[in-house]
């Protein structure tokens, strides 16, 4: 049984196609319309997702929604019955975050779109699976026979929060706090506050969240109260988005005691520092009392931990830390990205009642490109490259980044999720804060705050930090060890954490390689990981990554098997289209190609691109 999951209209458009349990390719709209957090129908992900598998819709025996919209249609019904008529507010939005009347005309959407792209077709059947249940059905592909599963997001179709028991191929869902009493809302609408975007930087403030003191954490506290059972209770007094939705979502009481919002831009200050500092406390204890609570209620060793607020990966480092609970799995699309995947589990499993088979160890469920493709790409970019043996593009590349060089790495699938781990990523030397800074401001161009992840491999993870499980999905950030902080300057965030990613051989042998070759030749076999992007979606396809090395001041690309370096490139000018040109003085000679393909390489004259 083939199932589609897939959504629209919101904040993470994209889908999924999962063949009797097992995840075949999980896509994201943007990664190939281009446009960050589209809430376009997935027409451009639906073809390359057919086309990667050489099917088509008569192969796909259901279609599920991760959305019930019942549910949401009695939860909005009510709210805006509770505050009519200011609560109509609550039916509008920006453009970018999700929008209730779109949510409520969801299936239209799905089918109109289906048929847009398909014509005028049968469609397979179309089942709707409630939103935190297809959170939580990310438990059937984790690690665990048995579980306690908490899902923590902005808003679902009838919670904000819930809790799940897992046991083999069934969950059960045994707690759940209003849409409403939302930690996630807290976080974003604070978020918007500070003068970030709300649905997608609130990363960002648990960043900036470590430069601030604990001035305002007392104030803070009143904000979200401790319930009963280990719950928590938002305190209303400070939030209107239970009647204003976004268009006012904070009461004169928030204003008057955390200050007026910060303007998009405007400067930081301690008042912004010391404000994300006391959410992120707040947040850290809500969520530790009431796993505690729930774990009291529902004793078990292992935990799932879904939903976006499970992207807060210092909230999650101290649950596996101070509960009690032997392993954490909080997978690699906790947010609504994964929601398709789990609508797709949800009907697979729950529904239909098929015997788990899978166990999710990589996020490599994106697409991919063929070595002919990456090669063609480059030579349409008039790029010059060696296609290299796998060692020794291994031993170049980490010799590059020994002698401080900064390089994109695309290889094989894409990562599913926010995160890149290793196949759409940017490595660079971590021993110095000077490569930080480099990165942040003539690569990424971000803000400088923002820490970068660390990447170690598995069997060496415990040396440099405090870890006791492996994290291939950078879900948690762990201490850096005092006495090896020296070493890893650029990794290590200033409250001496890291946003580590462990990496074996069996699930990425490439990326292995290269970090512990790393580590043989400088002692430190850890690397600074960050997304393949510059202020777009991560690359997907080789043309991006290209377009991304030529634009920035990237040093090496490695495309495929494909080894690029602008060694010594001068100033980029920039071409009549605006377009940045590279400047290529150092050109390796095309090695012997392993696969004799019988394009010569282009001449060049070292002149611009
Ligand atoms: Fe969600």
């Amino acid at each position: 049984m083939r199932v589609l999951g897939i959504v629209s209209e919101t904040h993470d458009t994209g889908l999924a196609l999962v063949a009797d349990g097992v995840p075949e390719l999980v896509l994201e709209e943007e990664r190939f319309s281009r446009v960050k957090r589209t809430k376009a129908f997935p027409s451009h992900a639906i073809k390359a997702a057919f086309d990667d598998r050489g099917v088509g819709l008569a192969s796909v025996d259901v279609i599920a929604l991760p959305w019930d919209i019942g549910r949401f249609r009695t939860m909005t019904a009510r709210a805006l019955l509770r505050h009519f008529p200011m609560s109509l507010n609550l039916m509008h939005a920006r453009a970018h975050v999700p929008q209730r009347n779109q949510i409520l005309l969801l299936e239209h959407y799905i089918r109109k779109g289906l048929r847009t792209h398909f014509g005028d077709v049968a469609l397979p059947p179309i089942v709707q699976v409630g939103h935190h249940d297809a959170h939580a059905a990310s438990f059937f592909v984790s690690p665990f026979d048995d579980a306690l599963v908490l899902v923590m997001d902005g808003f679902g179709d009838d919670a904000s929060g819930s809790a799940y028991l897992g046991q083999g191929n069934r969950l059960e869902r045994v707690w759940s706090t209003p849409v409403f009493n939302s930690l996630g809302l807290v976080y974003t609408f604070v978020t918007e506050h500070l003068g970030f975007e709300g649905f997608g930087d609130e990363g960002k403030v648990m960043a900036l969240a470590a430069y601030g003191t604990d001035r305002l954490l007392g104030r803070f506290r009143d904000v979200v109260h401790a319930a009963e059972h280990g719950g928590y209770t938002v305190n209303m007094d400070y939030f209107s988005y239970d009647t204003y939705g976004q268009i006012r979502p904070m009461k004169a009481k928030f204003l008057s005691t955390f200050g007026p919002p910060r303007r998009r831009g405007a400067a930081l200050t301690d008042q912004h520092r010391d404000l994300a500092y006391a959410l992120q406390k707040v947040t850290e204890e809500a969520i530790l009392r009431l796993v505690r609570g729930l774990l009291a209620r529902f004793p078990s060793r292992h935990l799932v931990l879904t939903g976006g607020v499970a992207l807060n990966c210092v909230a999650n480092g101290r649950v596996l830390a101070e509960t009690g609970i032997d392993r954490l799995w909080v997978p690699p699309c906790a947010s609504d990205t994964g929601a398709p995947l789990g609508a797709a589990l949800w009907h697979t499993h729950q529904t239909c009642a098929l015997p788990r088979t899978y166990e999710l160890k990589n996020a490599y469920l994106g697409t991919a490109s063929t070595d002919i493709e990456n090669e063609t790409a480059l030579d349409a970019a008039g790029l010059d490259y060696e296609v290299m043996p796998e060692a020794a593009l291994v031993g170049r590349v980490a010799r590059d980044l020994a002698d401080g060089r900064v390089v994109g790495l695309y290889q094989g699938r894409f990562e599913m999720g926010p995160r890149a781990l290793g196949n759409r990523s940017i490595l660079a030397d971590p021993r110095t804060l000077a490569m930080r800074a480099k990165i942040n401001t003539v690569i990424k161009k971000r803000e400088e705050f923002r820490p970068f992840a660390p990447v170690v491999p598995w069997e060496r993870a415990a040396e440099f930090f405090e870890i006791t499980q492996q994290d291939p999905f950078m879900t948690l950030a762990p201490k850096v060890r005092a006495e090896k902080r020296s070493l890893i300057e650029a990794a290590v965030h200033v409250d001496g954490t890291g946003r580590i990613q462990t990496v074996t051989a069996e699930e990425n042998p490439r990326y292995h390689a290269l970090v512990s070759e790393f580590g043989r030749l400088t002692g430190v076999p850890v690397l600074i990981n960050t997304s393949f992007n510059e202020q777009e979606p991560i690359v997907a396809r080789p043309e991006e990554a290209i377009a991304c090395f030529r634009r920035t001041d990237m040093d090496v690309l490695v495309l495929g098997n494909c080894y690029v370096t602008r060694h010594g490139r001068s100033v980029a000018p920039t071409d009549a289209s605006g377009e940045h040109g590279a400047v290529i003085h150092e050109l390796k000679p095309r090695a012997q190609r392993p696969d004799a393909r019988d394009r010569e390489p282009r001449p060049r004259d070292g002149s611009t691109e």
